[in-house]
């Protein structure tokens, strides 16, 4: 893989317009642009056709999670829709997950196309130990710990890979084996400001740790010039 398919470019703005500006000019340099709750709730599913015309590549970020007829429903659509990636709660348990790897094979096969990369997303990074216990009333297990077991959950039922925090990679990457993708967020560059991300690490860091892709925002969207800042991080990914 070339160091600027690692990248998944946050389209995090509510404006189509300002949306596909930053695909026409970035296509070149990321391998995917990550469209969540925000666009997609602005601009409607076409976002994807749109992004694809353009030369780019979709990640869904919309993190399904409902029961597993509905979202099996969802994965045929998101497939139709021809999403290079798109994201399921690994909460909603193994029937779920086992469900929507099932169908978005069996709608890609239907259609003849490659299936879209689903990805289980874990234990959200903004839940920590005591929300874990005394809100989600799981106890007896450290967070760090259902990480694993739900990664573990997503890659028996099928899916290809998470979503995760760079201090989880190690771990997952141990018990998940070498074809689990991985995806990160919360990376900063040394030369880029952190904004809200309290913890980060940078593109080169995520690499050596065993990140397939990572997803980056702010770096290259609020950059002066964002085709140099996504150039930069690609050299600083080759140097390793
Ligand atoms: O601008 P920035 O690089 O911080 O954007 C990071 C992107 O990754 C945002 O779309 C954010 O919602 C997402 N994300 C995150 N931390 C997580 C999960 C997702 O920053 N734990």
């Amino acid at each position: 893989m070339q160091a600027k398919d690692r990248i998944i470019l946050a389209l995090d703005v509510d404006s189509e317009v300002e949306a596909l500006g930053f695909v026409r000019q970035l296509a070149p340099f990321v391998g995917a642009f990550k469209i969540g709750m925000q666009l997609f709730n602005s601009s409607g599913p076409s976002i994807v056709n749109k992004i694809n015309d353009l030369g780019g590549q979709a990640f869904v970020d919309l993190k399904f999670h409902d029961i597993p007829n509905t979202v099996a429903a969802a994965g045929r659509v998101m497939t139709r829709l021809n999403c290079y990636m798109f994201n399921v709660h690994a909460a909603g348990g193994m029937a779920m997950l086992e469900s929507v790897a099932h169908s978005v094979k069996d709608e890609a096969n239907r259609l003849g196309q490659t299936s879209p990369i689903i990805l289980a997303v874990t234990v959200l990074t903004s839940i920590g130990q005591s929300e874990l216990e005394n809100e989600m009333l799981i106890s007896g297990f450290k967070v760090e710990e259902v990480v694993v077991k739900w990664a573990l959950m997503a890659k028996k039922a099928g899916l290809s890979g998470v979503v995760c925090s760079p201090r989880e990679i190690t771990a997952i990457r141990a018990a998940c084996g070498n074809d689990f993708k991985i995806v990160t967020p919360g990376i900063r560059p040394t030369w880029s400001a952190k904004n809200d991300q309290v913890r980060v690490t940078t593109p080169a860091d995520a690499l050596k740790m065993g990140a397939d892709y990572m997803v980056i925002g702010r770096p290259i969207l609020k950059a002066a010039n964002p085709v140099d800042a996504a150039k930069t991080i690609i050299e600083e990914m080759e140097e390793l």
